[in-house]
């Protein structure tokens, strides 16, 4: 059992967990991933590390309510426990010393941000972040991202903060300022991913992105997670789930994502009308 040592709303539906995990806090690494179950006759879902307390073996990870599962993990309490949490799961994002490096977060694409920026700073890069959100109350992990990032830039679409615009607003300024970036990594939701990609394709900038398909194993055993990259077969549980950006098939990626919708709708309908009270969500020691 994973214990939940505190739970925190960030902003409406998206909650940060800290997990006693000490053995996964041990070998994880920026960029890698975990798989948690919430009981006996949960599904498995997969969430990105969103930050690493190595001296005290915490685990942070940011979960946001789209359907089912993360409505019913968002109700657990500080001192409830996960029945699994598996990983790291992945492989980790580059952190070598590139030189000059944006990191991006959008979403929930934010908090995994935060120790990818922490790795490449500790790498000796010039580390600058760029966070974006519909709106000033949707943003999270600012006090995080200014300790890891030399500058920190935020967007907001509706321009209640920051740069009015979006993310690839700022991208495209510092991709002109005259100081050559070496490296970008963005993590969000595909669109923003898909727009960083095109922002950069011509300057031909090193740009990565972390890909979020839909898994069941988390170990390149099922098919679920696949994508194709550079025309290749890619697993994005084991392969990634860090790819080059110009190379994704963002058009595949965003069907394939959307496969089960119907199913998933109904799903959650019904999560939300019993309350979350329902068999099929609860331990068999709750029973
Ligand atoms: C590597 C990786 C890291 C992720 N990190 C985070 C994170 O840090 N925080 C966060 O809130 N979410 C994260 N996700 C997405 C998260 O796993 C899904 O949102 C979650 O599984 C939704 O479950 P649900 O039952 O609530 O929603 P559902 O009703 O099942 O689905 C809602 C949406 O989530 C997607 N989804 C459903 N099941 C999965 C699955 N097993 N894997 C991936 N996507 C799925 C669906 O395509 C759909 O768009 C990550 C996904 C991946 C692959
Ligand atoms: S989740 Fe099964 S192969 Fe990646």
């Amino acid at each position: 059992m994973f214990k939940i040592l505190d739970k925190v709303e960030l902003c409406p539906k998206i909650f940060r967990f800290r997990i006693e995990a000490s053995k996964i806090v041990s070998k994880a690494l920026p960029g890698q991933f975990v798989i948690l179950r919430q009981n006996e006759r949960g599904e498995r879902v997969p969430m990105s590390i969103g930050g690493l307390d190595k001296e005290n073996g915490i685990l942070t990870v940011v979960i946001q309510e789209v359907g089912k599962t993360s409505a019913s993990m968002n109700q657990m309490k500080t001192g409830d426990s996960f029945l699994d949490v598996v990983g790291p799961l992945g492989l980790p994002t580059h952190s070598e010393n590139f030189g000059r490096c944006v990191c991006i977060g959008g979403g929930v694409g934010i908090p995994p941000i935060y120790p990818i920026a922490q790795g490449l700073k500790a790498a000796g890069n010039k580390v600058e972040t760029i966070i974006g959100a519909r709106t000033k109350d949707l943003l999270i992990y600012q006090e995080e991202l200014t300790e890891a990032s030399d500058i920190l830039h935020i967007a907001t679409d509706d321009g209640s903060f920051g740069t009015h615009g979006f993310v690839t607003t700022i991208l495209e300024k510092l991709c002109e300022d005259g100081t050559p970036i070496d490296f970008i990594m963005c993590v969000g939701p595909v669109p923003m991913m898909r727009a960083v990609a095109e922002a950069t394709r011509a300057k031909k900038i090193k740009t990565w992105c972390s890909l979020n398909p839909i898994m069941v194993d988390g170990t390149g055993m099922c098919g679920a997670c696949r994508v194709t990259v550079g025309g290749n077969t890619k697993f994005a549980c084991v392969d990634g789930p860090d790819f080059d950006a110009h190379e994704v098939d963002f058009g595949e990626m965003t069907s394939r994502l959307k496969m089960y919708h119907s199913q998933e709708k109904v799903a959650y309908d019904r999560f939300l009308e019993h309350k979350g009270d329902c068999k099929c969500q609860q331990a068999s020691s709750d029973e």
